[in-house]
């Protein structure tokens, strides 16, 4: 009988079999706010796992320059990253997710053509379906690159928000596309590698081109969609590599890529080309003043006021929104509900899927403000209880609460699901003036005899009224 012997390999291919587990066992976690943090960390685990079990393979461990060029460009990747990732403001994650996302993309393609260029220089000639997958890989991550690092310019606002556009734009975007499948077609007919220079150009190209007409606050859907394509580019250069961790985990990542973007154009009412393509936000929609309408009235309240109407109410509902984010309000708004809570008051917060500017933006802000997960309800399962509630406090959201998504065909949120803050008793908004939120259209529920204005800084104004409630 023959004796097995478990070798080193095999350890190694264990610890990879053991890393997907974990890869998916953290997107369970990250699929709901009160297991992200442990998804986060075995994500982080399994991560760290296939990475340590890396450097037992004979290129590495053989190669006294491949393990020191190896060791070098972690330290480097973790000197940027490590500082940057911690410090950032919570506004800003989205330009640093595209930035972070952009280089995993650029890496990709870089590994698929190093991959090329090795067998080349070895005198081989690739199988035409190995040239297909390199092909695929620098297609896919240059456009997720150089895509990704214009949408960072746009949030960080380097370069206008606003779509840019120029007459025959997308047939000047379809023509390039175009020219590079001619390009890969050729390549894989003739086995150049000269053309794969060309794919990079133009793919680079393609990525710029296509993010340009795409406005800035349609830019966390692109990332989430460019964020599925540096998947794909990842689990192509894993078919290049033959490792099956790469193609694993490009997989997920492309999977879930793509069902976030379908997730949030759903909840933004808008198909994803409508989101891709038509530019919007180009200009100010008919209905939306800078200041709103001037000539219908406003009832403006004060926080005292205000507070005296929250201490004595059964019901209250606090919907936050992108003003929250901007005000940076999450830990007042968690006093007010707490505050509440201690007068018998029942409270919690209706969370739309699309408040603010990014997935899951107010629950992340709400749970680093220690706000308790259960008096975190999504819209669906808020939305039947807005009729018996006695307030619903607006803190800086708008589109999100507006009826014209309901009420008004041919309104750009038309069909947008939104949180049913009109059915409440009394309408408190939070905001500083009567300017429309992203969408740029005007919201009548802020003109609604049912609504009091309370003009402000989100922030300012949740502070004056927790002392009103607690003077109450
Ligand atoms: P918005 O409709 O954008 O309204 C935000 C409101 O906050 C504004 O009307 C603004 O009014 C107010 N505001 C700003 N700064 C404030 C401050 N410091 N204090 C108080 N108020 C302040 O927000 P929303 O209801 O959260 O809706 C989100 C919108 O973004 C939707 O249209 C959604 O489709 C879009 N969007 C979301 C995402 C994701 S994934 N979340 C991605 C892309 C686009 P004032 O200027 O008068 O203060």
């Amino acid at each position: 009988m023959m004796a097995t012997t478990f070798t080193l390999a095999d350890a190694r291919d264990l610890a990879y079999l053991i890393a997907i587990a974990g890869f998916i066992l953290a997107l369970k976690g990250l699929s709901s706010p009160r297991h992200a943090r442990q998804g986060n960390l075995v994500g982080a685990a399994a991560a760290a796992l296939a990475i340590g079990m890396t450097f037992t393979l004979p290129e590495l461990r053989n190669s006294g320059t491949n393990l020191v060029l190896a060791i070098i460009a972690m330290i480097f990747g973790a000197v940027i990253a490590v500082p940057v990732a911690r410090f950032v403001k919570m506004t800003a994650m989205p330009q640093l997710v595209a930035i972070f996302n952009g280089v995993g993309g650029g890496a990709a393609a870089l590994i698929a053509i190093v991959e090329l260029l090795h067998l080349h220089f070895l005198g081989l000639q690739p199988a035409v379906y190995v040239t297909a997958e390199v092909l695929l890989g620098v297609l896919i991550g240059s456009v997720s690159f150089s895509g990704s690092a214009i949408a960072f310019v746009k949030l960080q606002e380097l370069i206008t928000g606003r779509p840019i556009t120029y007459p025959g734009q997308q047939v000047i975007n379809g023509l390039v596309g175009i020219v590079i499948v001619a390009m890969i077609l050729l390549a894989l007919v003739t086995g150049s590698i000269a053309y794969v220079w060309v794919i990079l150009v133009l793919s680079l190209v393609l990525g710029v081109i296509f993010v340009l007409p795409i406005g800035g606050a349609d830019v966390p859907v692109l990332i989430s969609l460019l964020n599925s394509f540096t998947g794909l580019a990842v689990a192509a250069s894993g078919f290049v590599l033959n490792s099956a961790l790469l193609i694993v985990a490009g997989t997920l990542v492309g999977a879930s890529g793509i069902l976030l973007t379908r997730l949030m154009s759903a909840a933004m009412g808008r198909s994803l080309p409508n989101i891709l393509f038509s530019a919007f936000g180009a200009v100010i929609t008919a209905t939306g003043g800078e200041e709103g309408d001037a000539a219908r009235p406003v009832r403006a309240g004060t926080p005292d006021d205000v507070g005296v109407l929250l201490a004595y109410a059964r019901k209250v509902v606090i919907i936050p929104g992108y003003g929250l984010a901007v005000a940076q309000a999450q830990h007042t708004a968690r006093e007010l509900a707490e505050a509440l809570k201690a007068r018998g008051v029942e409270t919690f917060f209706a969370i739309h899927p699309v408040a603010g500017r990014m997935p899951g933006h107010m629950n992340v802000l709400l749970a680093e403000a220690n706000v308790p997960y259960d008096e975190l309800k999504e819209m669906d399962e808020a939305n039947p209880e807005m009729s018996t509630a006695d307030v619903a406090l607006v803190v800086g959201a708008n589109d999100t609460v507006n009826p014209a998504a309901k009420s008004t065909p041919g309104s750009p949120i038309y069909g947008m699901p939104i949180i049913h803050a009109d059915e409440a008793e009394n309408i408190i908004f939070l905001k500083r003036s009567m300017r429309p939120g992203f969408a740029g259209i005007d919201n009548d529920l802020l003109y609604d005899p049912k609504t009091t204005m309370l003009f402000g800084d989100a922030k300012d104004t949740l502070q004056k009224l927790v002392t009103a409630v607690n003077d109450a």
